[in-house]
């Protein structure tokens, strides 16, 4: 698949918020978005395709030296083709080079997406209960730790 990582800006912001829409029950709204383009404690990065059209985009929010992955996510017919190996692996690289850790959390029946995280090195590390009540499922918090840090 033809596709190349590049920072996220206002041509992808219209395809990037029907996405999300598309597939998060908690999805976030187009003034969300534009305003996160601004904020200098995210890095979001789009897959784009050669006409510049949105494949998947990932967000990670970073404060010192914790990560947060927001989200991961991927067009359902670009899917099992690497789209967010990619993304996640330019996250983890930046991680290794200036992060103690990445954390994040995952509901506990998205299957995809924590075999995504479990081949990335991401351990399970707590439970929180009913956190998407919606649909009454838990959510899972997993981190990768790149340096242990003293208290
Ligand atoms: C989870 C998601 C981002 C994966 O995107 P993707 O581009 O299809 O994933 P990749 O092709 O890069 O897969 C990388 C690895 O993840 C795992 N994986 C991805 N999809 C999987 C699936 N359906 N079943 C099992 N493992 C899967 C595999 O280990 C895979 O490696 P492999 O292909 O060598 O087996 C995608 O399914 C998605 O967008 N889901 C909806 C949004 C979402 O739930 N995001 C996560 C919120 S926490």
């Amino acid at each position: 698949m033809d596709y190349q990582l590049v920072p996220m800006d206002k041509s992808h912001l219209k395809e990037v918020a029907e996405l999300d829409k598309e597939l998060f029950t908690r999805p976030w709204s187009a003034d969300s978005w534009e305003s996160e383009l601004y904020n200098d404690t995210v890095s979001l990065v789009v897959a784009e395709d050669p006409d510049g059209g949105v494949l998947g985009y990932g967000v990670l929010g970073v404060i010192l030296d914790e990560g947060c992955l927001e989200k991961i996510a991927v067009r359902p017919d670009c899917r099992r083709k690497g789209v967010a190996q990619a993304i996640l692996g330019s996250f983890l690289r930046y991680g290794e080079e200036h992060l103690a850790y990445i954390g994040l959390e995952v509901r506990e029946d998205n299957s995809p997406a924590i075999a995504l995280y479990e081949k990335n090195g991401f351990t399970a590390v707590g439970r929180r209960k009913n956190y998407y009540a919606e649909v009454h499922k838990d959510a899972i918090l997993m981190d990768k730790v790149f340096r242990e840090v003293t208290p």
